[in-house]
């Protein structure tokens, strides 16, 4: 069936929030088949929150210190999505781990973009770690996000040459392109309704 209203979607971010940028600009195409309803961060002076307010977007900072527990934290934020009735949560550089009170909350219904190619290099400095361990080809993934850290079922993955005397900077900066491309791809492809679980395997309809 056809959606006739755009999918409703969060963000989560605490930093740069230049893949948000790429969503929002995504967005401004009225055929586009989702919009942005809230940009959430855990840092009040994070670049995100700004550029969610540049483009219209509310912007809601949680504040850690005000909740003492990771639990609390997350319940308030899934209570905060819900009100909104947010429908998909895209993690756009999130960097707190999330309990299973938010991931039970949005199972199935929360993506993230990790900069490797998983299930290679998890976690912090992706980049880092492809260039320490000498891989020729690095790239980046956006996957379902479960409890674990970058460890769900993976949606699409775009890869990237590393070439002789790239840097930590210069491979992430070539894989920040193609993030800012597949990011929006997959958020049209799940409000299309073409993407599916089973198991471990996404399927997508083309
Ligand atoms: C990106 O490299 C993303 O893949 C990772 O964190 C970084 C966030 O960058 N999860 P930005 O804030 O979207 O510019």
């Amino acid at each position: 069936m056809t959606r006739t209203e755009p999918l409703r979607v969060g963000v989560l971010a605490s930093g740069r929030g230049s893949n948000l940028q790429a969503i929002l600009d995504a967005t401004r195409d009225p055929a586009y088949p989702a919009r942005v309803v809230v940009v959430v961060s855990d840092r009040e002076r994070a670049p995100a929150l700004d550029r969610a307010r540049a483009g219209g977007v509310e912007a809601l900072w949680l504040d850690p210190k005000a909740f003492s527990d990771r639990e609390s934290f997350d319940a308030a934020l899934v209570r905060e999505l819900e009100a909104r009735r947010v429908e998909l949560m895209c993690h756009a550089g999130y960097m707190r781990i999330l309990s299973g009170v938010y991931c039970r909350a949005f199972a199935g219904r929360a993506v993230n973009i990790h900069p490797s190619l998983l299930p290679a290099f998890p976690g912090l400095h992706a980049q880092r770690q492809a260039i320490a361990h000498g891989v020729k080809v690095a790239g980046v993934t956006v996957h379902f996000s479960d409890e674990g850290v970058d460890t769900g079922p993976i949606i699409a993955q775009a890869a990237v040459a590393v070439l002789d005397g790239d840097t930590e900077d210069s491979l992430a900066a070539r894989i920040l392109v193609e993030e800012h491309r597949l990011f929006p791809e997959v958020i049209r492809l799940v409000a299309e309704g073409r993407v599916s679980v089973e198991g471990r395997a996404v399927r997508i309809r083309r």
